[in-house]
């Protein structure tokens, strides 16, 4: 966002409040109440300051540059991807890249056609608005959307029954982005169009470690290249929990060592934390455990393993199974979840005969394509 104009209006601010609020409980039940203010300090604020994403980084600069050519406003842009990944920060590098003000509004804040009503009425040309949780939006205020990506025109129904009338409202050209946890949830009219949808991928621990230094740099943390790889290996592939274990391990190394970040800090400090060496977390190895110890290994319906765990089934789903499917530890098969011999292995197990994979077996990886396919 940088010194782009910012104009946002207290409910909008509510509502971004409130999608922040929520995307923090999806990915940590240990939610800091700094940690917001934090994560705005350590966001790249241009395309690039980004770090990895090198496809996406790329397609986008291409829309964003041709949009600029032709003084228009880019086409709308879906940021799909597991939490964590950089959704919002691409959306606010767009509206700055543009320079263009950015409004944010979150899904579940759009629960009537006429909350999105007023939020677009009160566009002005150029202005990029930013839909979290795009997939939670209200379903009349979906179909509002469409019509206002494809035509900058919507209806405003007023009244109810025989004497409703719809008047129909212009609205400037804009730029949608939407980001979604989700994509498949969308209905296919809406993701239609989105003229740019980017896929935003796990990152590898080198792009991670970068982005380690960099954030250690911007909080002041002294650590070592061996305690920056360290804290990259266990961050899951994400940078949002790559910049949390930073900070938890920094209050390690200030209380219990001289303040510098070293590998065995950052060992003794993570294993505090219960972030194993695979990065799997508390509610990884629940879901494994549960799995494997409860479930004989599977195939069990998500449903029924986020009851075993005591969590929701959308935490169930979108915060640690990606994790476990790319680790291939875990399938989702027609059937319902699976462990994988690597589960068994990573839990210390030996798969029961009966289990449907068992050790040894190589007949499944988490890569497999996703045959459960509601995602
Ligand atoms: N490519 C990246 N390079 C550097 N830092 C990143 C990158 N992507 C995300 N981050 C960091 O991770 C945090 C979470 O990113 P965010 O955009 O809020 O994720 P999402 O909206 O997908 O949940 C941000 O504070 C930002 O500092
Ligand atoms: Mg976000």
């Amino acid at each position: 966002m940088g010194e782009s104009p910012r104009r946002m209006t207290e409910v909008e601010y509510d509502a971004a409040e409130v999608a922040y609020a929520e995307s923090r409980a999806l990915v940590a039940g240990e939610a800091d109440a700094d940690e917001r203010a934090v994560e705005a300090a350590l966001r790249p604020r241009t395309l690039a300051e980004v770090i990895g994403q090198e496809r996406v980084r790329e397609q986008l600069s291409l829309v964003l540059e041709a949009a600029r050519r032709r003084q228009s406003p880019p086409d709308h842009v879906l940021l799909a991807g597991p939490p964590g990944l950089g959704k919002t920060t691409l959306a606010m590098i767009i509206a700055a890249e543009m320079s263009s003000p950015l409004r944010l509004t979150s899904g579940p804040a759009i629960t009537h056609a006429g909350d999105l009503a007023a939020i677009l009425s009160g566009m002005n040309e150029n202005d990029v608005l930013f839909v979290d949780e795009i997939h939670r939006m209200s379903r009349p205020a979906e179909e509002m959307l469409y019509m206002a990506m494809e035509d900058f025109r919507v209806d405003v129904v007023i009244g109810k029954g025989p004497g409703a009338t719809a008047i129909p409202l212009e609205i400037p050209p804009f730029t949608l982005v939407g980001a979604t946890t989700r994509a498949g949830l969308l209905p296919s009219p809406l993701r239609d169009r989105f003229g740019f949808t980017a896929h935003l991928e796990f990152y590898e621990p080198a792009e991670l470690d970068l982005i380690v230094r960099r954030s250690a740099g911007l909080l002041g943390v002294e650590l070592t290249s061996e305690g920056a790889a360290e804290i990259a290996s266990r961050s899951r592939g994400t940078p949002r929990i790559a910049n949390r274990l930073l900070r938890r391990v920094r209050d390690f190394a200030q209380v219990r060592a001289d303040g510098t970040v070293t590998e065995d800090v950052a060992h003794r400090a993570l294993d505090l934390y219960e972030v194993d060496q695979s990065g799997l977390d508390r509610l990884d190895r629940a879901v494994l455990d549960a799995l494997c110890r409860r479930f004989g290994g599977g195939p069990v319906g998500v449903s029924t393993l986020a009851v075993a765990v005591g969590e929701e089934r959308e935490t169930v789903e979108e915060v640690a199974e990606p994790f476990l499917v790319r680790m291939g530890m875990l399938a989702r098969t027609p059937r319902g979840r699976v462990a994988t011999p690597a589960a068994w292995t990573h839990l210390g197990l030996t798969a029961p005969a009966g289990a449907m994979f068992s050790a040894g077996d190589e007949g499944v990886r988490g890569d497999q394509p996703d045959l459960f396919a509601d995602d």
